[in-house]
């Protein structure tokens, strides 16, 4: 950090992804959460690269992110490019010795997503992953509720998660049609949050049958179903698809136990929790009750404490979960303390997406022990 404060955040890919991030974090700055700064901006895509220097008044231009990663003003590398440019740009901040964030997925594959891991490791920076549902709020509520009230054993967690092929429409996305960039669709690309939730809350997974299919024509998968066993005997199943149809992309969770039941709706603009435990009547959760437990996640322990803005930053639907990563990573970054998600928990989440595309070649399960 330049004066032992002052976070000095240099960011590569001014795409979709990019931009929200540069939201988050000029909000933080300006909410006063957080004394950071966004020195230097990286894009090949000129247009892009002026339009979010001037959006984001950052005055350090480059087209080489290798310039980026050696500049002496950047401290935190954030690495928001297309999947198949991440490993070159980790490996560079991490030589470098800058902090790194790298968006999700990490990589096209678990022994890339493995190799990154072993160079953030030995070049000793932080680093953390852009799995960001690991700060939604409804997640962190329902997690605390697990804790806290008598759910029992787990026994069948379901995710239905489905987006408009985001090629056209939204995202406007060049590469992610394209399996020499993306890695592969709806399941490497998107549903890899969704294998990280599956784990954060069920577990380690010890096999995988998986169904893929390409219905578009594309080299990449737009409906993959996949049926996981956990090692506490609970099983998970996921439906993840690219449809065409004009819907409110939506990702909707079921957990079940021997005496509790959570539904998490989330995305389509239909957010809730809904809980119900043994003989109790369910209970809807909606988002301000929800937004304390995240606040307390990050270590902000009551809405008086900081002020509106800071709040709204933090907890409106959106850009919230990124600025909340950001803010919990860059302090991590300060402070000397482990962030989460870590590459570590990308990996996992990988071997699991790997199995999965191996057991849908294979027609048969695929072990993970
Ligand atoms: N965490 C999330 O929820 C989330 C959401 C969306 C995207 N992502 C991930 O973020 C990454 C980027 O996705 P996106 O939607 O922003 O893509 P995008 O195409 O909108 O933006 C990528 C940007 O990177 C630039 N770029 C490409 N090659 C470059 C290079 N060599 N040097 C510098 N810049 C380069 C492009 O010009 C483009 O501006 C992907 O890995 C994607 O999976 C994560």
């Amino acid at each position: 950090m330049s004066n032992g404060q002052t976070v000095r955040v240099g960011l590569i890919g001014t795409g979709n992804i990019g931009k929200i991030h540069l939201t988050g974090l000029s909000s933080l700055k300006e909410s006063g959460l957080l004394d950071v700064q966004v020195t230097a901006l990286c894009d090949t895509d000129k247009e892009s690269l002026s339009l979010a220097s001037n959006l984001f008044e950052v005055p350090i231009v480059y087209e080489d992110y290798m310039a980026l990663v050696n500049d002496e003003n950047v401290d935190v590398v954030y690495v928001c490019t297309p999947t198949n440019k991440h490993m070159d740009m980790v490996k560079a901040a991490a030589k470098a010795k800058k902090q790194v964030f790298c968006e999700k997925p990490l990589a096209h594959s678990c022994p890339q997503a493995s190799e990154m891991l072993g160079v953030v490791i030995d070049s000793k920076v932080k680093s953390v992953v852009g799995l960001v549902l690991r700060y939604d709020q409804f997640l962190l509520y329902a997690k605390k509720l697990i804790e806290t009230h008598s759910f029992g054993r787990p026994m069948l967690a379901h995710i239905r998660d489905d987006q408009r092929f985001p090629i056209g429409y939204l995202y406007r996305s060049k590469w992610r049609g394209v399996k020499s960039k993306a890695g592969g669709g709806t399941l490497l690309e998107h549903s890899i949050h969704d294998i990280d939730i599956i784990r954060w809350f069920f577990g380690d997974v010890v096999d995988v049958f998986a169904k893929v299919n390409y219905f578009s024509g594309k080299d990449v998968e737009d409906h993959a179903s996949l049926i996981l066993s956990h090692k506490n005997g609970a099983v998970s199943t996921l439906d993840s698809v690219w449809h065409w149809v004009d819907r409110p992309n939506e990702r909707s969770i079921e957990f079940f136990f021997e005496k509790g039941y959570l539904a998490i709706n989330l995305e389509s603009g239909k957010r809730y929790l809904e809980y119900q435990l043994a003989d109790e009547p369910p209970i809807r959760i909606w988002q301000e009750k929800a937004d304390d437990v995240l606040l307390e996640r990050l270590g902000l322990h009551s809405k008086n404490s900081i002020s509106p803005d800071a709040v709204e930053t933090l907890t409106s639907i959106g850009g919230e979960r990124y600025a909340a990563l950001s803010y919990a990573f860059l302090n991590a970054v300060t402070n000397g303390d482990e962030p989460t998600p870590s590459f570590k928990d990308a990996v996992a989440a990988h071997r699991i997406v790997d199995a999965a595309y191996e057991s849908a070649a294979k027609r048969r399960p695929v072990g993970l022990l």
